[in-house]
């Protein structure tokens, strides 16, 4: 009979993401012990009010009403006062680290702060935040390659559309001509619901009520989640070493119902693309308002679609899109993620 093999877990954010991630065990820890022979143990929890440490295990059901129910980490038994994610991390050396706390584009924290505690002791870290990727992406690899611990994000770009593994795992010594994608779902339905004569407001409302919307809605809006997807696209798959500062961001603000009219009078309609385009100078990355036509594939992505077109010399090229309404699917690319590292 084989062993199942119990993973201790840390979660950093219990928002949408890791409350989903909650979700998911509840609903699959017979099929992960079957499956793949591993238990998450979860002994380690924090949210804004501070981190909390129960050696015996929170219940996934139990945390995850508890922070429906609007409950505060500092309230729960094991609460470590003044403790950081980061100072928790490097005295409990757990197996895994879940990192969904907001995105901080100014200093990354608190997330990156944990993320590099976690992978100096080792622990295998799955990020849904991009914040760390983009400010120190060569930097957290190297801590990783220095310690041999495990380090994913394929939940950072697109939801639960595996382009990170796509790109790096099965486009084997493809060159990459470009890419064009839809890369955030928020800004996607704003200009669908707009194009339909809705309002701005009442769309952007909408997603925040799904929980798809940043923490920070003007990360969407301004064209800023889209640009960190690219930074790490570029990094991870086109092998690049750039910042955001590489990259050119207009967001979706200055779009007008007027512009949107005009463009289905014309068969084409506007998307927030990213993009990655071959020059003699090399790769030119950028995020703005396009005008494309109705009928191709990134046109068709509609909604809450998001969408990826990769231009190949070996593959050809490829579309991958994802219909997400919910961060249910993120959780399950952390998930994913944690799986593909930590079984046998
Ligand atoms: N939502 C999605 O569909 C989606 C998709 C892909 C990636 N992501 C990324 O996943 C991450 C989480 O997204 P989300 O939708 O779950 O966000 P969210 O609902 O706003 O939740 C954020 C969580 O982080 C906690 N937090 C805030 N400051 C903290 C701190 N200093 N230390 C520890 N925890 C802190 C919050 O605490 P409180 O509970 O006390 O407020 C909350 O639990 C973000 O980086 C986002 O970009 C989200």
């Amino acid at each position: 009979m084989t062993s199942i093999k119990t993973v201790s877990c840390a979660l950093v954010g219990l928002g949408n993401v890791n409350r989903n991630f909650l979700r998911i065990l509840e609903l699959k820890s017979t099929e992960l012990a079957r499956r793949y022979q591993l238990r998450f143990h979860i002994v380690c929890v924090a949210d804004s009010s501070g981190g909390a440490v129960d050696p015996a295990g929170f219940d996934p059901a139990a945390l995850r009403r508890f922070k429906e129910a609007g409950g505060q980490v500092c309230t729960l038994p094991g609460y470590k006062a003044g403790a950081t994610p980061a100072e928790l991390l490097s005295a409990l050396r757990c197996d895994l680290l879940l990192e969904a706390s907001p995105v901080n584009l100014h200093t990354g924290e608190p997330g990156l702060s944990a993320v590099r505690a976690a992978l100096r002791c080792g622990t295998t870290v799955v990020l849904a935040n991009k914040g760390p990727l983009v400010l120190a992406y060569r930097e957290l690899h190297e801590l990783a390659a220095g310690s041999g611990a495990g380090l994913a994000f394929s939940a950072t770009v697109c939801g639960a559309l595996p382009v990170i593994n796509i790109g790096q795992r099965d486009l084997v010594a493809a060159e990459f001509l470009g890419l064009r994608g839809i890369f955030n779902a928020t800004t996607n339905y704003i200009l669908a619901e707009m194009a339909l004569g809705h309002s701005y407001a009442a769309a952007l409302a909408e997603a925040q009520r799904c929980g798809i919307a940043e923490t920070d809605p003007t990360l969407d809006v301004e064209g800023w989640d889209a640009a960190n997807k690219l930074v790490i696209v570029a990094n991870s798959v086109l092998g690049l070493d750039v910042t955001l500062a590489d990259v050119q961001v207009q967001g979706i603000t200055g779009v007008t119902a007027e512009q949107l009219v005009r463009a289905a009078q014309q068969g084409a309609t506007v998307k927030l693309l990213a993009a990655a385009e071959r020059s003699e100078q090399g790769y030119l990355l950028s995020v703005r308002p396009t005008v494309v036509p109705a009928d191709s594939f990134l046109g068709q992505c509609s909604g809450w679609e998001m969408g990826i077109e990769l231009h190949t010399d070996l593959y050809g090229k490829l579309y991958h899109k994802i219909w997400e309404r919910e961060p249910l699917p993120t959780a399950a690319a952390m998930l994913r993620d944690a799986v593909n590292l930590l079984a046998a």
